[in-house]
């Protein structure tokens, strides 16, 4: 397979690096950057100054990591990037690092801050302009600037803290102690936007419109007269990577679509109807659920279901790609936080993820990755910019073995339809409670149990349904939703009431960790 960098992401002229210290700081400064229409990038603390100085950088984001500056092994940065003359602006460890790398003084004063924290502005400078003098900031630190680097003038200060901003406009070095990154500096992107607009000079140009027309021209140069083919799975990464590449690459393009059987209730409609008649995409739609329902039978281990459903798709998908001619390039949705993700994770494997839609690594295809540079926000805005429907845009993260994994036990045709109607009932009152994008996921699941209750004067002895709800920003860990009561006993009844079969339905008060988003 290709070298994925050689994919089709382009990167514009203007950039500013975040150079990550550690922790979610580096992602949460390179996404409000773009939110001020500046495109970034997050790098690691080891690049030289060579290699930053060759990305012609129009300025540098130093960001907080959880270290102590003085901690042995704490993460540094190459000295010479400092004498790049490119604007940086250093953010609490990145603040204290520049201070303690360029002669000024960082001391363990024994009384760190931490939350809300009142600032007092002493001299305007470029960072702060017309501010008013008093302002509400976020701390989090321990150790404390003393002294800024050498020339540099210290700007800013708390009850604690001496030196809570500092600059030295001539060189282009700044520094802040607090987060400007975060909700609770209200005055924050101000800040980062006249370091971007001022010390760098960058425009606000990168936009959704500029995203899709770079995408396209890369996209076009990339794949050249040749033929591409885009696996879709009904989420939104696959479908806003495939209406890209169609804008670009028109008729080169031939979507895949494999029903599994194990899609939500009219997902599979969905999908084509969406694609092929409003996008006008060549669409091939193999209706594959007797294979999966074939493979299925009589599995009950999830890892075993999990690496059928895997290795049946991978099947179905070649049977049906193998038949476009001279396709040689393979669209997939890779988004930027994997990226990122891919170079420094090594996290224990809990479950088998994303084995629905990879693909195998002995496919002779070069593959275009048009969302590579983008975060998932940007993603749904692109989606939305070149026409996709609210439903797909917005779609919650499903799970590429679909319902499979949301049966408990055996998967037979006759369960994935009970577990469809309550799903889709769950989904329909999320929606009308206007919930739907306040909660990351919210489906039902069916267990592998029946219970006894009482329906009019008759005994029932049926399944119950398990509803599941969370909040969450990554997946990576998630609290149950406090959804209203209201509207439990609403889904509750609905489901009892509209599908045969259930007689109870449970809500799983359960976070991760402990617990995991899916039940399998
Ligand atoms: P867990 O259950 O591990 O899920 O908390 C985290 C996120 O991943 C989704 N998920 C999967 N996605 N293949 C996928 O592509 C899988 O096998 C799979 N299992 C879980 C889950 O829906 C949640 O968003």
């Amino acid at each position: 397979m290709a070298d994925p960098s050689s994919a089709a992401n382009a990167t514009p002229e203007q950039t500013v690096l975040v150079v990550d210290f550690g922790a979610q700081y580096a992602q949460l400064i390179a996404r409000r950057v773009r939110e001020a229409h500046v495109y970034s990038e997050i790098v690691p603390h080891t690049i030289s100054a060579a290699e930053l100085e060759s990305r012609k950088p129009a300025g540098i984001v130093l960001s907080g990591g959880p270290a102590s500056v003085h901690v042995e092994g704490a993460p540094r940065i190459d000295p010479e990037v400092y004498e790049l003359g490119i604007p940086t602006l250093g953010i609490c460890y990145g603040a204290q690092l520049m201070s303690l790398q360029l002669g000024g003084e960082v001391a363990n004063t024994g009384q760190g801050e931490y939350g809300r924290t009142d600032l007092i502005i002493d001299d305007g400078g470029l960072l702060w302009g017309a501010e008013p003098a008093d302002q509400h900031v976020w701390m989090s630190h321990f150790d404390s600037i003393v002294a800024g680097p050498a020339g540099a003038q210290a700007t800013a200060h708390t009850d604690t803290t001496p030196v809570a901003a500092f600059e030295d406009t001539g060189r282009a070095r700044y520094g802040v102690q607090f987060h400007p990154e975060v909700v609770h500096t209200p005055r924050g992107q101000a800040l980062l936007e006249r370091f971007l607009y001022d010390a760098c000079e960058v425009h606000p140009s990168w936009t959704t419109a500029s995203v899709i027309e770079t995408s396209v021209e890369a996209i076009r140069a990339q794949v050249g007269t040749g033929r591409a083919i885009c696996g879709l799975s009904g989420g939104v990464d696959s479908a806003v990577a495939a209406a890209l590449v169609h804008k670009a690459i028109g008729s080169q393009l031939t979507c895949v679509f494999v029903d599994t059987g194990l899609m939500r209730k009219g997902e599979g409609e969905q999908v084509v109807e969406t694609f092929r008649r409003h996008q006008g995409i060549e669409l091939i739609h193999v209706r594959a659920a007797d294979r999966f329902f074939d493979g299925l039978a009589s599995l009950t281990e999830p890892e075993a279901k999990r690496k059928s459903i895997g290795e049946r798709f991978i099947r179905v998908f070649e049977d049906a790609s193998g038949g476009i001619e001279d396709a040689n390039f393979l669209v997939q949705g890779t988004l930027y936080p994997d990226v990122i993700e891919s170079g420094t994770s090594d996290a224990a494997k809990i479950k088998s993820h994303h084995n629905v839609g990879g693909l195998p690594d002995d496919m002779e295809f070069e593959l275009v990755e048009p969302l590579r540079s983008l975060f998932k926000d940007e993603v749904r805005a692109v989606g939305s910019e070149l026409g996709l429907p609210d439903e797909i845009v917005w779609r919650q993260p499903f799970p590429g073995p679909g319902l499979g994994v949301r049966i408990i036990g055996e998967v037979t045709p006759d369960k994935v339809e009970l577990l469809q109607e309550a799903d889709a009932i769950v989904r329909e009152e999320i929606k009308s409670a206007g919930l739907e994008r306040e909660i990351w996921q919210a489906f039902a699941v069916l267990p592998d149990i029946r219970s006894v209750g009482v329906m009019g004067d008759e005994r029932t002895y049926g399944h119950p349904i398990i509803i599941r709800a969370v909040t969450s920003d990554d997946a990576m860990t998630a609290d149950w939703a406090r959804l209203p009561y209201e509207l439990l006993e609403k889904m509750s009844s609905r489901i009892i009431n509209e599908v045969p079969g259930i007689n109870r339905v449970a809500y799983d008060v359960t976070s991760k960790p402990p617990g995991t988003i899916e039940w399998e």
